[in-house]
């Protein structure tokens, strides 16, 4: 991996997108030093003196069952749809259980900028509404991985982070804290600020200087008081402290109504032309100038299950099974660079709009992967191209494909969603209202990540 003199970014050959999307074959984990810190953490406030054991198994041992319950009751009814927030006395639940569960969804966005060789050795990240870290920590991780693959290169990040609550701002310290000490000596890490401040739509940030990256995960939520009602005028005020080749990153949870409302904040932030809309939907045939789509769509983070989670389990709580963690992200940036340049030339490509032509025909399409459903050993994959909109009840796309044959074609990397993906000589069906892309004997699949 090089540096480019010019504009200071990671530029990658095909060796290094190798070495990134290894990074994703296997299921994340989360490492050993942040389960400790959490507990650490928890146990210092509960007994009130520091506490240093070997084992994860250990530190949860030392954790009063009085307090599990209270947490697992926490965890329970810390979200309701109907409800605004509160975390008052409920900081370290959501340490034990959301911090975990939130850690890796920053590495789709990341990979996303990666791929377009736009992220930087050196980076200034401001993330809002930052809880216990939870994005920083995923920030970290990832460059962690890319220091220990590129021991000779240097890498920094600098957080400023902002947070209404000082129960969590205290929290957030002392765990990024325990990761700038687990960090490789090719990876600094620096806490530039730490703002205690709630954030509305007046909100000033010019006095912060200008970021690199600037992320807010589980924020702009319908459930955190305003956000969601004043999120152009906070998004506004944002850009100008944007670099003007930096990177805004939205997540949001990955259940309808939220994925709902994360496209509606990204249909008025391009229709109000403030931001452009790098990934993951944009559109391959012409430049998506106004964005109307609602559609329910979801990323999978997958991981193994931390040593925490089965210890809740045991301890009572139902949820903290799933594997595949459902989130939706959008990457936002001002110079209209997006993750893949408009197509110039469409023979012999047929539109998805246009599929309904196509019965029973064999046809090329290129598309993106809207989502992915993982039924063991076969994929269904659901694509646009930015030709149609897919509102309820409009026909969706798919295609079936089984692992095995993914592998015939090379391709071993896992795919996630907003892969480019090109499918030659499939035979178009329909199926109630959904159309199918249907494999033949010399159908050709290739990927770009
Ligand atoms: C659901 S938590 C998300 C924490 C973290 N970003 C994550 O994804 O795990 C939302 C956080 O945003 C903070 N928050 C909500 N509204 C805020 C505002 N207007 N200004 C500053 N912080 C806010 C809350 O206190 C809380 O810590």
């Amino acid at each position: 991996m090089k540096i480019d003199e010019l504009d200071n970014t990671l530029v990658c050959d095909n060796e290094d997108y190798n070495t990134i999307l290894s990074y994703f074959k296997e299921y994340r984990v989360l490492p050993d030093y942040i389960e400790k810190s959490i507990l650490k953490i928890i146990l210092r406030h509960l007994l009130n003196k520091p506490i240093i054991r070997n084992t994860i198994d250990e530190y949860l041992e030392l954790i009063p069952d009085e307090f599990i319950r209270k947490a697992i009751f926490d965890i329970n009814t810390m979200f309701n749809p109907q409800l605004k927030s509160d975390y008052s006395h409920r900081h370290f639940a959501y340490l034990l259980y959301y911090l975990p569960a939130n850690v890796f969804k920053i590495w789709k966005p990341l990979l996303d900028l990666q791929l377009r060789n736009t992220l930087k050795p050196h980076m200034r990240v401001l993330d809002i509404g930052t809880g216990p870290a939870s994005v920083p920590l995923g920030i970290i991780e990832y460059y962690k991985a890319l220091a220990d693959s590129y021991p000779n290169m240097s890498f920094t990040l600098d957080f400023t982070l902002i947070e209404a609550e000082k129960e969590f701002l205290d929290i957030a310290e002392k765990i990024l804290f325990f990761a700038a000490d687990a960090a490789p000596s090719n990876l600094t890490i620096n806490i530039e600020k730490m703002i205690c401040a709630t954030v509305s739509e007046d909100s000033d940030f010019n006095n912060l200087n200008r970021f690199d990256l600037i992320t807010m995960s589980n924020f702009l939520n319908i459930n955190e008081g305003e956000n969601y009602t004043h999120s152009l005028p906070i998004i506004v005020s944002l850009k100008d402290c944007l670099k003007d080749d930096g990177s805004m990153i939205v997540i949001e949870p990955g259940e309808e109504k939220s994925c709902k409302y994360i496209k509606r904040i990204r249909n008025t932030v391009v229709n109000e032309k403030v931001l452009n809309v790098f990934s993951p939907c944009i559109g391959l045939w012409e430049e998506k100038k106004r964005y109307n789509c609602e559609c329910f769509s979801m990323t999978r983070c997958f991981w193994k299950l931390p040593h925490i989670f089965h210890y809740l389990v045991s301890k009572g709580l139902h949820k903290a099974k799933r594997i595949d963690v459902p989130f939706n992200y959008v990457v936002f940036r001002k110079d209209d660079i997006k993750k893949y340049d408009i197509l110039q030339n469409a023979q012999h490509l047929i539109k998805l709009k246009d599929l309904n032509q196509h019965i029973g025909e064999t046809v090329n399409i290129i598309a993106l992967i809207r989502s992915v459903i993982d039924n063991k050993n076969a994929l269904s994959i659901n694509l646009c191209d930015g030709s149609c909109s897919f509102s309820k009840g409009s026909p969706a796309v798919w295609i079936k494909i089984t692992k095995e044959q993914l592998r015939n074609f090379g391709i071993n990397t896992p795919l996630i969603s907003a892969e480019r993906i090109t499918i030659k000589k499939a035979l178009v069906s329909i199926k109630g209202n959904n159309y199918y892309l249907q494999l033949k004997k010399d159908t050709r699949i290739m990927i770009d990540y």
